[in-house]
């Protein structure tokens, strides 16, 4: 398996909860090595287009509304298979439905409150990547 790179979001639920310590702990502890790493607030205009392929989706505005209520910590993640290790690491999308000691499953709140994003293929991970960090960060 190639080394990949993939983006990590801590989203405003853990932000406010203190928990950034938290889960960048345990993104060190599984061995993912961080390249880049940002604590910025999203406008709305910026939400709308990360989430994009959502936008004809009854949750998209809610969403667009969750993520834009704080600061977020962005992340640029690398290391061998790291797409499929982080999306492991976080759990399912719904807390309820994530596997026990997965970030979800520990901080997750709700479906949509559901504490951390991360980049679901390389094509998506390129894109989400170049929209939060110039390539000289990613060097
Ligand atoms: P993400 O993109 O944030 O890593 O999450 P994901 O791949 O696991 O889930 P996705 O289907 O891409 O959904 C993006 C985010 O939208 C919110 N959501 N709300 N039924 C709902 O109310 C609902 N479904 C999804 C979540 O914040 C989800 O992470
Ligand atoms: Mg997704």
């Amino acid at each position: 398996m190639a080394v990949q790179r993939t983006l990590a979001i801590i989203k405003p639920n853990a932000v406010e909860r203190a928990l950034v310590g938290a889960i960048v702990g345990r993104i060190q502890e599984a061995g993912l090595r961080i390249l880049a790493l940002r604590m910025m607030r999203l406008t709305p205009a910026q939400a709308r287009t990360f989430y994009d392929v959502h936008r004809d989706r009854p949750f998209f505005e809610p969403l667009v509304a969750f993520m834009t209520s704080g600061p977020v910590v962005v992340l640029a993640l690398e290391g061998e298979d790291a797409i499929r290790r982080w999306r492991e690491l976080m759990g399912a999308t719904d807390p309820a439905q994530a596997a026990p000691g997965t970030l979800r499953a520990l901080y997750g709140e709700d479906v949509r409150r559901n504490a951390v994003h991360g980049s679901d293929g390389p094509e998506t991970a390129d894109r989400e990547l170049s929209f939060f960090f110039p390539a000289c960060d990613l060097a």
